[in-house]
């Protein structure tokens, strides 16, 4: 009986955990959707037009995408900044930029 016990709660702490882990959105799956056009570590041209975001600075790539979030033309990348917060624009300014 005890056994069956502890099974059970580990197993309703794990699925927790998975939960959370999977509805969270961590800082890698806030970039992947990017690394479709700006290549796996933003080195690319994306779609032979942007610059290329690794050479640019924090400051610069923050700039960027808070300029895309406000706009209010119909650009490709309006959509995707729109969607993030101004932490995870931070963020991403911090980890990507040089
Ligand atoms: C569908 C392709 C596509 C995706 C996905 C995409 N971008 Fe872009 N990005 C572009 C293009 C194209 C430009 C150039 C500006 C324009 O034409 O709108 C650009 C420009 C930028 C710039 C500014 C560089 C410049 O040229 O001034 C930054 C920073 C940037 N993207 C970051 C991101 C981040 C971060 C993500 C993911 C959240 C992302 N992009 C997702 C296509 C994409």
């Amino acid at each position: 009986m005890a056994a069956s016990r502890v099974f059970f709660i580990k197993s309703i702490f794990k699925i927790s955990f998975t939960l959370v882990v999977l509805c969270a959105p961590s800082f890698s799956s806030i970039i992947s959707v990017c690394k479709n056009c700006h290549g796996k570590n933003f080195e690319k041209r994306a779609l032979g037009r942007s610059e290329i975001v690794r050479n640019m600075s924090k400051q610069e790539i923050i700039n960027a995408l808070e300029r895309f979030k406000k706009s209010k033309s119909n650009s490709i990348m309006r959509g995707f900044a729109s969607r993030l917060s101004d932490k995870q624009i931070e963020q991403i300014g911090k980890v990507i930029g040089k």
